[in-house]
C-alpha cells in the first residue's frame, strides 16, 4: 500500500492507472476509520482494479466554532485498517497543499445546502462539495463511494456530478450500525458513557417512525412530533432537527409518496449526531 501526500504524484499515479485501462474506486474520508468506512472500502475493492482512499480533515467544511481541532485523528490505526482492507493508495495531503495561500474558488451547492444540516451549519456543504470535487480531480476515480449516513451530502454530491457532467459514478452504501442500532460515526468517540447509552434513542425513534408509516398511516407531522417526544425523553439530548423530506429533493413532505428520507440531527452533550432511514411509501 502506497501513501501519497503530494497532489501531483497522486494525479500521475491515477492517470497512469487509467491509461493502462485500470479502474479506480475512491473512498473520501476524514480518517479515524470505522466499520462504516470499511464497508465502502470493501465494496470499492470488489468493484475496481484499484482502491484509493483519502484522509483529509477538511477545514472548509467546519465553521469557526465547530470541532475541527478536536476532530479525532488516528493515522497509525487508519493505515493498519486500510492495509488490511486491501487499499492500494492512501492520499494524505496537508491542508496548505489543498488550500494554498490565495485560494479562492468554491462550489456553490444552491438550496440543497441550505436545509437540514446546512441550516445549522451554513457553508458546510460548500466546503464538502469543494473538497470532494478537488479530490475527484486529483484521484480521477471511476466510482466514488459515500455512506448513506450523510444522506444530504450524498444527494449534494450526486447533484454536483450530474450538473457539472463529471465523468464518474457515485455509489451510496447503507448505514453501518453498532449492535444496539447507533449509526457508526467518528464522533461517537466524544460521547460520555451516559450520552452513548442515551443516543440509542435515535435509531429507536427512526424505527418507530417507519412502523408508524407502515402500520398506522400517520401524517409526517404527527410522526416527527412523536419522534421529538421520544428523543426529548433522554436528558442529554438536544434536538437540532427531526424531518421527513423527499429523498431526492430534500423538500419537506406533507403527504407520503415515493421515497422519503426520515432524518435527524441531535446533540448529546456537545456532540452532534445525525442518522436517517429511507422509506419507499
Ligand atoms: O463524509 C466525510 O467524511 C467528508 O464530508 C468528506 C466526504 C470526506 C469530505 O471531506
Amino acid at each position: 500500500m502506497k501513501i501519497i501526500t503530494n497532489i501531483k504524484q497522486m494525479q500521475s499515479w491515477a492517470s497512469a492507472a487509467r491509461k493502462k485501462g485500470k479502474t479506480i474506486g475512491f473512498v473520501p474520508t476524514m480518517g479515524c476509520l470505522h466499520d462504516g468506512h470499511l464497508s465502502l472500502i470493501r465494496k470499492a475493492r470488489h468493484d475496481n482494479d484499484y482502491v484509493v482512499i483519502s484522509i483529509f480533515v477538511n477545514p472548509t467544511q467546519f465553521r469557526p466554532k465547530e470541532d475541527l481541532r478536536r476532530y479525532p485523528r488516528n493515522f497509525t490505526q487508519d493505515k493498519k485498517l486500510a492495509q488490511s482492507s486491501g487499499v492500494d493508495v492512501i492520499f494524505y495531503p496537508k491542508a496548505h497543499a489543498m488550500y494554498p495561500d490565495g485560494y479562492k474558488s468554491f462550489i456553490s451547492v444552491g438550496e440543497l445546502g441550505d436545509v437540514l444540516c446546512g441550516a445549522s451549519r451554513p457553508g458546510h456543504f460548500r466546503g464538502v462539495a469543494t473538497i470532494v470535487l478537488k479530490l475527484f480531480n486529483i484521484v480521477l476515480p471511476n466510482i466514488a463511494y459515500f455512506g448513506q449516513k450523510d444522506a444530504q451530502q450524498a444527494v449534494i454530491i450526486k447533484q454536483m456530478v450530474k450538473d457539472l457532467t463529471l465523468p464518474l459514478k457515485i455509489k451510496t452504501l447503507p448505514i453501518v450500525r453498532e449492535k444496539d442500532g447507533l449509526a457508526m460515526s467518528s464522533r461517537n468517540k466524544y460521547l460520555s458513557r451516559e450520552e452513548r447509552q442515551e443516543a440509542i434513542i435515535l435509531y429507536k425513534s427512526l424505527q418507530a417512525a417507519v412502523g408508524m408509516i407502515k402500520l398506522n398511516n400517520k401524517a409526517p407531522r404527527e410522526i416527527t412530533k412523536f419522534m421529538r417526544k421520544m428523543i426529548r425523553s433522554r436528558s442529554s439530548a438536544r434536538i437540532d432537527y427531526v424531518k421527513i423530506v423527499d429523498a431526492d429533493t430534500l423538500e419537506n413532505v406533507k403527504k407520503f409518496r415515493g421515497c422519503v428520507l426520515i432524518c435527524l440531527a441531535v446533540f448529546f452533550g456537545k456532540t452532534r449526531l445525525i442518522d436517517n432511514v429511507i422509506v419507499r411509501v
